[in-house]
């Protein structure tokens, strides 16, 4: 096991467009010992997700968690489909950007088809927060960070976040009950995340 370094925003390996891993790249013990170096750098740094560029590795290979009873899961040469035009707004943040939050409005209903580590192809339609962290995750294999997503002023530290609340524009009671509708939709559709047989 070993705990790789997180390139910081600016170090250019983030703007870079990883490429694209083979069947056997992706069977190689190389590979795989990558794999399990990437999900516990993830887990030591408290992230819900981690792309290779991030760790100085310009492949396209994401870990992370859509959901907490699914736990940890590998998307290597991701697509990702719209499946739908609502969007949701999420503050962001990101282990390349250390301290920071961002609000970004995104699509909440996408679908997602790749390989897992095994080789194995998988898809799945989501909604809510884990399409959010599947498309964040996604952006970094094309080199995008999620604060040149963000709406305009509602980029904050994390402690004055939590100290002050989201800024003012963004604390309205229209987006807190969108919000919380949001919050409601979901809690009722137990079926936002589901495998699509391939
Ligand atoms: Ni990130």
């Amino acid at each position: 096991m070993a705990i790789l370094k997180v390139a910081q925003l600016g170090h250019p390996i983030l703007r870079t467009v990883s490429r694209q891993l083979t069947g056997d790249e992706i069977a190689s013990p190389g590979f795989q010992q990558f794999c399990d170096d990437l999900l516990d750098t993830m887990l030591e740094y408290d992230g819900v997700g981690l792309a290779a560029p991030q760790v100085h590795v310009p492949l396209r290979v994401v870990v992370l968690s859509l959901t907490d009873e699914r736990g940890p899961e590998f998307f290597i040469n991701p697509e990702i489909t719209v499946l739908s035009e609502t969007t949701r707004r999420t503050w962001e943040g990101c282990l390349s950007v250390e301290g920071l939050r961002g609000l970004v409005e995104r699509p909440d209903h996408v679908r997602v088809s790749a390989h897992d580590r095994d080789g194995a192809r998988k898809a799945l339609e989501i909604r809510g927060f884990g399409a959010v962290v599947l498309q964040h995750e996604r952006d970094h294999l094309d080199g995008v960070i999620y604060v040149d997503r963000i709406l305009p002023r509602s980029l904050v530290f994390t402690p004055e976040f939590r100290r002050w609340g989201p800024p003012e524009e963004y604390d309205d009671e229209a987006y807190e009950a969108e919000a919380e509708a949001e919050a409601e939709a979901e809690a009722e559709d137990a079926s936002f995340l589901r495998e699509i047989p391939s």
